[in-house]
């Protein structure tokens, strides 16, 4: 198939010389029984290609399913994908078919195959040199063809050193890897990406169409993504739904972009620090990145307020916020002023608010824990409990939600 029309078909935004690379490989080695190990970082699209190999390959009237190892707890993994006899182990009631059973003729995407456990590495390399496996309690030996696709957002080269990783699986599964390129190695991209994400957007949503000014449009492309494409999807997001001024500047731009310690430009610091921190330093941001927003909302209608003297009841969303706001406010105003808000002369009868204090005080829990929990049930209400999607929306891993989940007692 030809390179545009792949790019057609799977809905892949791009033209950089590195992302054309990466469809090339895909479309040699999706007709093939070869395994493939996608590498890339977050948001990359590494899922994406898993299914471009897999539409394009001679199974794909067969299954796919994807498996994320890093979610999966330990002692359940074996048994997830390979199944197992009824009294396996205690609470083994039934018998429970694996994923390399019914994916049968299939393609199987393995993601975050770095986390995945030794023992359970053991298995995998078996069914990929023989296709043969044994279910968890059982000693009948099995036989399958499925198609392994792995991806991974760390160096698992580094895990074989540190022993964590299996040596002859590595280079098995490795036998031909993809590399799908960060965001900001294809800078050419970003704007077509920006483009086609708002655009998107502002159709499903049917709010006016968003334009970037120049500076804005500079921010975007120099910015340096840590969280690819995912995020930037996100903002173009967010940014269709939010602005009322429809040509963003650089400066609203930039309130949508996490600040961090090391400064926005710079290339993200590879990732070879434990992944727990990354997921950690993550979760901080984006409570940095909510609580600016909020500040930037709160700013448009302190000035809304000065303006007008109250706020316009069309702007529904601003209501509510300010409702909420008002719960939050302490009154009367405290000693610590970090913004004045001055009662316009004219209007005490309009403002339905009654804002008289000088000085108001946002009196919020700042405890990073509370934030925490909060932000992770709000996340798994909005997505009824399913963690994989309230991860994703968390930009965190599913492993680390599930950590967070039992730590916090939510
Ligand atoms: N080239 C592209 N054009 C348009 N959209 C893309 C492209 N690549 C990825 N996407 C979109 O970006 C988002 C992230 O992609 P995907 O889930 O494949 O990333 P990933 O590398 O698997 O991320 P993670 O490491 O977090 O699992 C998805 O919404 C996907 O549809
Ligand atoms: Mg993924």
């Amino acid at each position: 198939m030809e390179i545009q029309e792949i790019k057609q078909r799977f809905g892949i935004i791009g033209n950089s010389p590195l992302l054309n690379r990466a469809i090339n490989i895909a479309n040699q080695v999706a007709p093939t029984d070869i395994s493939v190990l996608i590498t890339g970082e977050s948001g990359s699209g590494k899922e994406v290609f898993s299914h471009i190999i897999h539409q394009m390959s001679p199974r794909k009237h067969g299954p796919f399913i994807a498996v994320n190892c890093g979610a999966i707890p330990e002692g359940t993994i074996d048994s997830e994908l390979f199944g197992h006899e009824k009294g396996a182990y205690t609470g083994a009631v039934g018998e429970r078919k694996g994923y390399f059973e019914t994916v049968n003729g299939g393609t199987i995407f393995l993601d975050e195959i770095a986390e995945m456990p030794l023992g359970t590495q053991a298995r995998l390399l078996r069914v990929l040199e023989s296709g043969q496996y044994i279910k968890v309690g059982s000693s009948k030996v099995e036989k399958t063809n499925v198609r392994v696709i792995a991806a991974t957002n760390v160096d698992v080269y580094e895990a074989v050193k540190n022993g964590k990783f299996r040596e002859d699986l590595y280079y098995r599964l490795n036998t031909v890897p993809l590399r799908i390129p960060p965001l900001r190695d294809r800078k050419e991209d970003v704007y077509l990406l920006f483009r086609k994400f708002t655009s998107d957007f502002t159709d499903k949503y049917r709010t006016p169409p968003i334009q970037l000014d120049e500076d804005a449009q500079q921010i975007l492309i120099n910015y340096s993504w840590p969280g690819n494409i995912r995020q930037l999807k996100n903002m173009a997001e967010q940014l269709a739904v939010l602005e009322r001024d429809r040509i963003i500047t650089g400066q609203t731009l930039l309130s949508y972009i996490p600040a961090e310690a090391t400064g926005r430009n710079l290339p993200m610091r590879l990732d070879n620090q434990p992944k727990e921190d990354f997921s950690e330093r993550d979760i901080l941001y984006k409570v940095l990145f909510d609580m600016k927003r909020d500040m930037v909302e709160l700013k448009k209608l302190v000035a809304d307020i000065i303006e007008h003297g109250g706020v316009s009841v069309n702007h529904a969303t601003h209501s509510q916020t300010l409702n909420q706001l008002y719960r939050d406010i302490e009154l009367p105003g405290t000693t610590d002023t970090q913004f004045t808000l001055q009662q316009p002369v004219n209007n005490n009868s309009t403002n339905p608010y009654n804002i008289t204090h000088e000085a108001e005080e946002v009196e919020e829990s700042l405890s990073l824990i509370d934030k925490e929990s909060d932000l992770i049930r709000k996340a798994l209400k909005k997505h009824k409990g399913k963690r994989k999607l309230a991860a994703n929306e968390l930009g965190i891993s599913e492993r680390t939600l599930y950590r967070k989940i039992k730590e916090l007692n939510l």
